[in-house]
């Protein structure tokens, strides 16, 4: 069954969000929000996250939330990249992803599951409701921005997936075709990063209802650069945990071996949390440079979204499980 999403693409011109009109409408949702007290959905909207728990609409969003949070211009998220399947500098994603095959584009959800499926991307996508996420992004290497997402919960595929008891983790992987993204042959590195790319979550972490599939940025469709059609956005972790362009989802019964802390354990944990405590091993994490300032500004624990997550870890050491 094949079922059409609407794309902005499908949207005359005249429709379409320019950044301005974006970010006029955003702060009148935010006034609209402030007043009727936040939902999960205008909550996050306003980038203050809101548990289920905190969903019924009894926490009102408060003024500075809302300026603490201003999107980052939308041609720095869409200029300023790490997508190492296209090449290693920042401005490399921008200049060659439009190499990328986005239509047709299928995702395939196996492993300890009771409903393995290969989705096309639109029976995939379609039983969910596109919201909108302003979220908080914090990369490992010590830069941040503001991004206003459109996607949907990640929990929405677990759920039809149906995961079984034995299930502790979901897998994610990454299109991995050299035609395509010829810069990802790194010389003598393509054997050792052993692309695909890969992530993982708990299934805890995966169900969390801040943990979005994204499929558009700015009210407009992903750009390829930043993941499209599909990427995850998990904003309590560093951005590598945020795979982007997916074809697979794997549940499985132990962790998952994920890029980054294959490459370089000693530097990258699975987890991967937001932590100003616990130093990389060649920087500290402790303060982050906000894209468009040169500024350094503190990190907080979690990308500040502790009072949603932090039960997640109780009694773990996170300097060990880092
Ligand atoms: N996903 C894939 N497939 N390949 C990558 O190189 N880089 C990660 C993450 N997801 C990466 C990826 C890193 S290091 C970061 S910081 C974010 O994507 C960057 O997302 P952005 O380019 O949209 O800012």
């Amino acid at each position: 069954m094949i079922i059409k999403i609407k794309k902005s693409s499908d949207v005359p011109s005249s429709e379409v969000t320019s950044e301005s009109e974006y970010l006029n409408r955003r702060s009148f949702l935010a006034a609209s929000a402030t007043a009727i007290g936040a939902t999960a959905g205008a909550a996050a909207l306003l980038g203050r996250a809101a548990s289920p728990l905190s969903a019924a609409g009894s926490t009102p969003a408060s003024a500075s939330a809302v300026q603490e949070l201003e999107p980052t211009a939308e041609k720095l998220i869409t200029s300023y990249n790490n997508f190492y399947e296209f090449g290693l500098a920042k401005e490399d994603p921008a200049k060659h992803a439009h190499a990328l095959v986005t239509e047709p584009w299928s995702v395939v959800v196996d492993g300890l599951c009771n409903n393995p499926a290969e989705y096309q991307l639109e029976e995939f996508v379609s039983p969910s409701t596109i919201e909108d996420r302003v979220y908080r992004f914090r990369c490992v290497e010590a830069w941040s921005m503001v991004v206003p997402w459109q996607g949907f919960p990640l929990a929405d595929v677990i759920k039809r997936a149906d995961p079984t008891g034995d299930a502790e983790y979901v897998a994610f992987e990454t299109l991995w075709d050299p035609d395509q993204m010829p810069q990802g042959r790194w010389r003598n590195w393509e054997p050792r990063i052993g692309w695909p790319y890969r992530e993982g979550l708990r299934l805890d972490e995966a169900m969390h209802p801040l943990a979005f599939l994204a499929t558009g940025l700015y009210g407009k469709d992903m750009p390829n650069q930043n993941g499209a059609p599909l990427r995850l956005v998990v904003p309590w972790k560093y951005g590598f945990k945020s795979i982007k362009s997916i074809v697979r989802m794997t549940f499985t019964a132990e962790e998952p071996p994920t890029t980054w802390a294959t490459q370089a354990s000693n530097e990258y944990g699975f987890y991967s949390n937001v932590n100003p405590d616990v130093s990389h091993p060649r920087w500290s994490q402790a303060r982050e440079r906000p894209l468009g300032s040169f500024r350094r500004v503190p990190t907080r624990f979690l990308n500040g979204y502790a009072d949603e997550v932090a039960h997640l870890y109780e009694g773990m050491d996170l300097k060990k499980h880092y």
